[in-house]
């Protein structure tokens, strides 16, 4: 299997799996990723994600550059929507990213929402290098979450920046030694899951439907999911558990 799918506890871990090729994203892996990230966002069992790369240098290389970039200059060849452009998905999702994160693979990263970093991670875009430029969201993404400058950096200098530097950019919440990776994306994962399952969701949603509103419709927006989630049984089991001193039991109900 090109991309693993495995569940425990309401978090999903997702390995792109091809670490003879720094998991770089084939057509077939592409399309394995976007069936996979589709069956996390219709299980309701699972309410968060984890992604992350198999083996211990890369959590991608990004699009594979002898099988999928030639396929991308072809006009009839349509890729299956991503998490990078054209599948919302409101549940949350973890990156933890275990080596470089290149092009593709960081343009993942950016359509995640937490990002933890092992010591060994890189971030790049070298698609300049090549000629081309991002395709999957990095021009529009990291000038939206960095200062103009970082943005530029990475996207024109075309060099990767090491872990402590996107730490220190805010491209990423945690640098952690590559042993506690993974443990630490389940304890953030188990932290989400501690919530009520459809005020995250909302709250996700909330974040980027406003992205690309006036703050006045935003407000607006985040009136009616306010609304929408005190008829939930989340929220009467939320206030309960609080007056009783006790932890909620969410059902996502
Ligand atoms: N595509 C295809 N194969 C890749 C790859 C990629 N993106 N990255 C690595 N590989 C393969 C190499 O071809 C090589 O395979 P073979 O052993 O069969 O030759 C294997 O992985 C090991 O790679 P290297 O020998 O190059 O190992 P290294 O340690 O010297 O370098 C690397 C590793 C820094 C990742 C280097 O391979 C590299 O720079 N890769 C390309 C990264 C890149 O340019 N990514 C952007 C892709 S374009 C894109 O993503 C566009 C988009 O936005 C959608």
């Amino acid at each position: 299997m090109l991309v693993v799918y495995e569940k425990s506890d309401h978090v999903a871990t997702i390995t792109l799996n091809r670490p003879e090729a720094f998991n770089a994203i084939s057509p077939e892996v592409y399309q394995e990723f976007s069936d996979t990230m589709i069956r996390f966002r219709d299980d309701p069992d699972v309410w968060v994600a984890i992604i992350t790369g198999a083996g211990q240098k890369a959590f991608s290389a990004g699009a594979d550059i002898k099988q999928m970039l030639p396929r991308l200059a072809d006009k009839s060849f349509a890729l299956p929507p991503g998490i990078m452009r054209g599948l919302n998905i409101w549940k949350p999702i973890i990156a933890a990213i275990n080596g470089l994160a290149l092009g593709g693979g960081l343009e993942i990263v950016l359509a995640c929402d937490i990002r933890i970093a092992a010591e060994n991670a890189r971030f790049g875009t070298p698609e300049v290098s090549l000629g081309l430029i991002p395709g999957w969201g990095g021009t529009q993404r990291l000038p939206r979450m960095l200062p103009w400058c970082k943005a530029a950096e990475i996207l024109l200098m075309g060099k990767p920046i090491d872990a402590q530097e996107a730490y220190r950019i805010g491209l990423i919440n945690k640098v952690v030694a590559p042993a506690e990776l993974m443990s630490t994306a389940q304890e953030w994962a188990a932290r989400i899951c501690e919530n009520g399952p459809i005020a995250i969701r909302a709250a996700k949603e909330a974040m980027i439907r406003g992205m690309n509103m006036s703050l006045d419709d935003g407000l607006r927006l985040e009136e009616s999911f306010f609304a929408g989630l005190t008829t939930t049984e989340d929220f009467k089991e939320g206030i309960s558990a609080f007056a009783e001193k006790r932890k909620p039991q969410y059902k996502g109900e």
